[in-house]
């Protein structure tokens, strides 16, 4: 395990772009398992901006998104799949049909979890695997205590992790208190996993995961079994 620490969130961010863009240029073919919420966006805006410039491409690339909350509408601007629009996908040249998020709208979750997974296995695995980490220590959407060998499947949120993305549905709005998400034994095979993290709220969840054994109270400790997985943080996160 690899731990890399940058003077800012932007260098981080930087930092993690550049390794995804260096994959991408070695491997064009590249599966990418990518992250949402608020620590990968500066990542997304760099995609993009390599992008306009020409030195970064997509058209031959495979995405996998971690995770789409349950039982939201895929225009919700809160949905992960709006997200994944408005921060990357229509601004760069990835084909929809090489795109997958889950589908919150799925009838049947649990065959949607088995679906997303086959989907993952047929694509012959997660080359790149970028993530972020909750304040809880999750990653995906799995919680403390999830299972280390878990695959996708129908979640459910924590208080937490409710709390934290509260600020996204509007007073009065029911939140999704369920979420699909890979598993964390899913992410464990990917060959190469980036964790960003950057802030001082993190750095906890970070410290405990860095601590081994592994245990299942801590979701991004189970890193420790992974194959090659590198820490990219900014100083904040890292308490120096
Ligand atoms: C989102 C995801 C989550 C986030 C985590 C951190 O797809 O998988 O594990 O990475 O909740 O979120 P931010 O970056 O908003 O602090």
């Amino acid at each position: 395990m690899e731990i890399v620490v940058r003077p800012t969130a932007e260098a981080a961010a930087t930092y993690a772009h550049d390794l995804l863009v260096e994959h991408v240029r070695r491997q064009p073919t590249t599966v990418l398992g990518l992250p949402t919420g608020a620590t990968p966006l500066p990542v997304y805006a760099r995609l993009v901006q390599s992008h306009r410039t020409a030195l970064f491409s997509m058209q031959s690339v495979t995405t996998f998104n971690l995770d789409e909350y349950y039982g939201l509408g895929l225009k919700h601007p809160a949905s992960y799949t709006a997200y994944m629009s408005r921060a990357l996908f229509d601004h760069v040249d990835c084909p929809a049909s090489q795109r997958h998020i889950p589908n919150g709208l799925a009838a049947d979750a649990q065959q949607e979890a088995a679906d997303y997974e086959a989907l993952i296995a047929a694509a012959g695995g997660i080359d790149f695997m970028l993530l972020g980490i909750g304040r809880n220590g999750h990653i995906g959407f799995n919680e403390p205590g999830s299972d280390f060998a878990s695959r996708t499947r129908l979640v459910d949120l924590t208080p937490s992790t409710l709390a934290a993305n509260a600020p996204f549905f509007a007073d009065g709005e029911t939140q999704p208190k369920q979420a699909i998400s890979m598993g964390i034994g899913t992410i464990l095979q990917a060959r190469r996993i980036v964790v960003l993290a950057t802030g001082a709220s993190k750095a906890e969840a970070v410290r405990q995961s860095l601590e081994k054994p592994a245990k299942t109270a801590v979701p991004a400790s189970a890193l420790h079994l992974a194959r090659d997985v590198t820490f990219v943080l900014d100083q904040a996160c890292a308490g120096i």
